[in-house]
């Protein structure tokens, strides 16, 4: 047969980042995560049968081996299945730092998902996505979602938080320049050494409960100053690390932090988050986010910039 399904599933930025795996195999975080899904940035991927798995993926961020495995976990997990042939589009930019494998994973399992008319919630396939790549969990769901930590295989899923129309935006800054590639998996692996993990646990719990908070009271200005403290404790995690330590930061980074923070002096709504890179996700709302990214690009020549708000969830199209 012929017969192709199609996932499309968007990116997500971290507002209280997941950093750190209790359980390697079953991929359980350390702590709860919670997260914004982006409009602008997602993958698409269409499944059809083939003569043995191939992957055609148009930015090849991901490591295939990885693809490979996680489509074997699926065999072994829910039920065997012929091999496929794998067609992925990323409008994620390489070079932006946004984690191309939370759209990614969430696609693909979606997307076998169907195919294989496995009859599974959005829930189910995010534990499922879970095992590809952590921030996948959190990638089926529109707005904000969070991802419990859970104990065991069942308890660690993601969901939805009541929808809100509020007007966050986001100016994402890529930042150019060299910075010694470390993966996410393996960061928070040297990062779970610093002297400063347990504390930074502890305070995440209380941030993820503030979090909520200040989402549901619309409260801008908190959700951003909890995600930065949140995302700058993060990055002090692996300048500290007793393994390895080592930085995503480069010196754009820290003019970029200063920025913001004199943005704010002037009476911005500008906060900082920052992932597995060098960039900076500038938190704002949609009034603002034109203005103060206008301002960064005078500043910053070199800057590429751009201006990101909510998405949704996952879609198919077959
Ligand atoms: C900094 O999901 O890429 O973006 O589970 O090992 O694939 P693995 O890690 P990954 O880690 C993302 C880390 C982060 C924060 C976040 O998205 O919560």
């Amino acid at each position: 047969t012929d017969k192709t399904t199609t996932a499309k599933a968007h990116t997500n930025i971290a507002l209280i980042k997941y950093w750190g795996k209790k359980d390697k195999i079953l991929n359980l975080p350390t702590t709860s995560s919670l997260s914004l899904t982006l409009d602008e940035f997602y993958t698409e991927t269409m499944v059809t049968a083939g003569k043995e798995d191939t992957l055609l993926i148009n930015n090849m961020m991901q490591d295939p081996t990885r693809i490979h495995n996680f489509l074997d976990f699926l065999r072994e997990e829910i039920e065997d299945f012929g091999p496929l042939t794998v067609v992925s589009k990323n409008t994620v930019p390489t070079a932006a730092g946004l984690a191309s494998s939370a759209s990614s994973f969430a696609a693909l399992t979606a997307a076998v998902a169907r195919y294989q008319n496995w009859d599974l919630s959005l829930t189910d396939l995010s534990r499922l996505a879970r095992r590809g790549s952590g921030s996948a969990t959190r990638s089926f769901f529109p707005g904000f979602a969070v991802w419990h930590e859970g104990h065991d295989n069942q308890s660690s899923f993601a969901e939805a938080l009541p929808a809100t129309d509020l007007p966050i935006a986001l100016v994402v800054c890529e930042i150019a320049g060299t910075v010694k590639k470390v993966s996410s998996s393996d960061g928070m692996l040297r990062a779970m050494t610093s002297p400063k993990y347990s504390e930074w646990v502890e305070q995440s719990h209380v941030q993820f409960t503030a979090m909520q908070e200040a989402i549901a009271n619309q409260d801008l200005h908190k959700i951003g100053e909890l995600a930065e403290e949140n995302a700058l404790a993060m990055h002090e995690l692996n300048i500290t690390a007793t393994d390895r330590r080592f930085t995503y930061f480069n010196q754009m980074t820290l003019d970029v932090l200063d920025f913001v923070k004199a943005l704010r002096a002037e009476g911005f709504l500008a906060y900082a988050t920052i992932d597995a890179g060098p960039n900076v996700k500038i938190i704002t709302n949609q009034n603002q986010a034109e203005t103060i990214k206008d301002k960064l690009q005078e500043k910053f020549r070199k800057l590429r910039l751009q201006i990101a708000t909510p998405g949704p969830g996952i879609s198919f199209e077959d």
